[in-house]
């Protein structure tokens, strides 16, 4: 019997007094814990606590998932700490009723449960998750630079114990079914047929909640001791700090915090997470990293509107980049064809195939699967039945407008020629072609497993069906589509090689290396600008520094032709700017705590909001969001800093651009304030 008018809730008791309390929000295909859902579940919880079933089952009626998490957009709606601290503390008066009631109460998890959902599941006696891979269970606040707030940071502690739990809270990650078992905060995982009779079973026979916590292994106790506890804090204080710095990631920080003072004492953790979780909430770190979030759900709806289902996908290249390329749509469970020149190349895109598909998939059966699905064809053959042709050979525009004039006649009617050019104008490779029409760019970065962007380059050629399929085709492999036109660099290379050209003229001027990256880490940058030239190989950024120039003030610095001509091309050849060993720079102590003069960063960091500025202005990309957008998901730009732009704004434009007159009286023109900024920051 359905027995309410809720618009988020389906409420029905059944002839065991077993009640079903179905989460199924209004107007949307995704369940989140927006306000008005919250409102209606208080709502029926005080019916429940008036008139007791046997037992209560959460469960959702939508198709993807259980629960996503919190209303994100509403975090950004909150004016002071106070606000937000409301509606923490509304999020928490529901959960501890749901703790609170005196029935069983079991969680019937499929697909994501993220956030305040998996909040709420913890609230519960039991949860049961569904055997399958697409079920993932886990607690991301920290990645929005929050951390768990419906009380979850006292309660998943308590379902995992401290060093799983922590780990999952500090890390942000998301668990299958199985492993979140196997860690203690899933009670049972069965497939999504036998829920109904999981729940009914659980409810009519069960166990006493408090006797199960109080099973839980011993080790947990120890490590969740008052004496210990400070210490086991240290280290996990020591790992977050390697990869974060508490003033610019509070979140993770103030984690530990709580459950070192509070965890003795369940109803002060929760209080004292109310109060933690409203600050962070209103600071700027969480502000910008929703922005952030938002810019990529921005992104991934790039596309959205064409129905395109390509099968088959012919590389031709198989070096660093075709190679991972292949490699990469073959994981995401496309076929593929790879052809080179060179058929020993294709030898090893097989080996670094297999080596990639080993990490990922783990199970042999879906290692050879997606193996199979990757075919080495020197010869070419499959060409004309190819959906899509993404082109990655050597960077040369006729050895590529030569491949383009073979292969046109050959591609069949309606496939897409892509090319993965980083620089040269997609104009001049069109030139040759019958159709210029049929080309676009698709621009991985470098490693292609590892960075989540492609720039989708079009000209005015472009058709914008083939420019919609291929933002289409880039999300069905799980990478983010930017819409860039086709100027010289596009957006993200144009925006970087000032930067890093200026963290090498800073060399030649004797500043050491390591300060400069120093000066870029305390900025927030994940990698600084000699370590990441270094990375991606001298030899490729002279290239493209080299092609740039032709079109922008980008002056080469002696120190990299130099290096570039003593084949010193970086981590590849072991010596760069650094010396490498096992694949690491070697830096000294010493530098280490050296203090870093203030206009390191400034020269860096200007140059490069210049030059996003000097973007934006051009026209590259539409808009000043997605400028921000290509450049944190491109190049890893502190992403708490929400974007170059968005820092610009946050810092002041006319105090930005003061700056930036300064350098451009002592440094030079390469610091003169493009045109857009006096239309920008007006
Ligand atoms: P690479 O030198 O590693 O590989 C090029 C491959 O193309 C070689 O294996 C070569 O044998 C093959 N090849 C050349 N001409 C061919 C032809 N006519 N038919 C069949 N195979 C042919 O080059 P890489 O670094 O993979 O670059 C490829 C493209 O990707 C270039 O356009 C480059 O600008 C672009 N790119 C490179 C990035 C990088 O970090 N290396 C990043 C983003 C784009």
């Amino acid at each position: 019997m359905t027995t309410n008018n809720y618009k988020n809730w389906n409420v029905r008791r059944d002839d065991n007094d077993i009640l079903w309390l179905e989460i199924d929000k209004e107007n949307t295909n995704t369940n989140v814990l927006s306000k008005d859902v919250l409102l209606e579940l208080e709502e029926e919880l005080n019916l429940i606590k008036k008139d007791l079933p046997r037992g209560v089952v959460f469960l959702s009626g939508k198709k993807n998932g259980f629960i996503a998490g919190a209303d994100i957009n509403e975090f950004t709606t909150f004016e002071s700490k106070e606000d937000a601290l409301i509606a923490i503390q509304r999020g928490h008066k529901i959960m501890n009723a749901i703790e609170a009631l005196k029935c069983t109460t079991v969680a019937l998890i499929h697909g994501h449960c993220f956030g305040g959902g998996l909040e709420l599941a913890l609230a519960c006696n039991y949860r049961v998750a569904e055997d399958d891979p697409k079920t993932k269970l886990g607690l991301p606040e920290v990645l929005l630079g929050i951390h768990p707030g419906f009380g979850g940071s006292f309660r998943m502690i308590r379902a995992a114990g401290p060093m799983s739990g922590m780990t999952a809270m500090l890390t942000g990650k998301s668990y299958i079914a199985k492993v979140a078992k196997k860690m203690g905060f899933v009670d049972y995982v069965v497939p999504r047929r036998h829920f109904i009779n999981a729940a009914e079973s659980i409810i009519l026979k069960p166990r006493t909640p408090q006797k199960k916590y109080q099973t839980k292994n011993t080790i947990n106790k120890i490590l969740n001791h008052k004496f210990i506890r400070p210490l086991v804090a240290k280290l996990l204080t020591k790992n977050v700090a390697k990869k974060a710095s508490r003033v610019h990631y509070p979140a993770p920080y103030a984690l530990i915090d709580l459950w070192v003072s509070y965890y003795d004492n369940p109803k002060k953790m929760l209080e004292e997470e109310a109060n933690s979780i409203a600050k962070l909430l209103v600071g700027k770190t969480a502000q910008n990293l929703v922005r952030v979030f938002k810019l990529k759900e921005q992104l991934k709806n790039t596309g959205s509107k064409v129905n395109y289902e390509p099968k088959h996908i012919h590389v031709i290249g198989g070096g660093i980049m075709g190679g991972d390329i292949a490699i990469w749509c073959a994981l995401k469970g496309f076929n593929v064809t790879i052809q080179d020149q060179n058929h020993e190349v294709l030898a090893k895109v097989i080996q670094r195939a297999y080596k990639l598909y080993k990490k990922r998939l783990k199970a042999p059966r879906l290692i050879q699967q997606a193996l199979d699905r990757l075919v080495p064809d020197d010869k070419g053959i499959s060409l004309p039945q190819a959906d899509i042709v993404i082109e990655a050979i050597f960077e040369d525009i006729e050895a590529k407008q030569n491949l383009y004039k073979d292969i046109e006649p050959k591609l069949k009617d309606g496939a897409i020629l892509a090319t993965n050019t980083s620089s040269i104008p997609l104009q001049k490779l069109s030139s040759v072609l019958k159709s210029p029409n049929r080309l676009v760019g698709l621009h991985f970065f470098n490693p292609v497993a590892m960075m989540p962007l492609v720039e989708i380059v079009k000209t005015p050629d472009t058709e914008d069906d083939i420019y919609n399929k291929a933002a289409s085709f880039t999300k069905q492999i799980d990478r983010l589509p930017l819409l860039v036109n086709s100027t010289p660099g596009f957006l993200v290379n144009r925006i970087l090689m000032p930067y890093l050209m200026e963290a090498v003229i800073m060399v030649d001027e004797g500043i050491p290396a390591q300060l400069i990256d120093k000066a870029a880490l305390e900025f927030g940058m994940p990698m600084g600008p000699i370590e990441l030239a270094d990375t991606v190989g001298l030899d490729i950024c002279l290239h493209v520094a080299e092609i740039l120039s032709e079109s922008m003030t980008i002056s080469v610095p002696s120190s990299l032709t130099n290096l570039v001509a003593q084949k010193k091309l970086g981590k590849k050849t072991g010596q760069g700017f650094y010396t490498f060993q096992k694949g690491k720079p070697v830096k000294s102590k010493q530098e280490k705590s050296t203090v870093i003069p203030s206009n390191i960063s400034e020269r860096l960091i200007l140059i490069l909001v210049n030059e996003a500025v000097s973007c934006l202005r051009e026209g590259v990309v539409e808009s000043e969001d997605m400028v921000d957008a290509g450049i944190i998901f491109g190049t890893g730009f502190a992403p708490f800093r929400g974007g170059p732009l968005h820092y610009t704004n946050t810092r002041g434009g006319d105090q930005l651009l003061k700056k930036l007159e300064q350098l451009q009286h002592t440094f030079g023109d390469r610091f003169k304030p493009d045109d857009g900024w006096s239309k920008i920051f007006a």
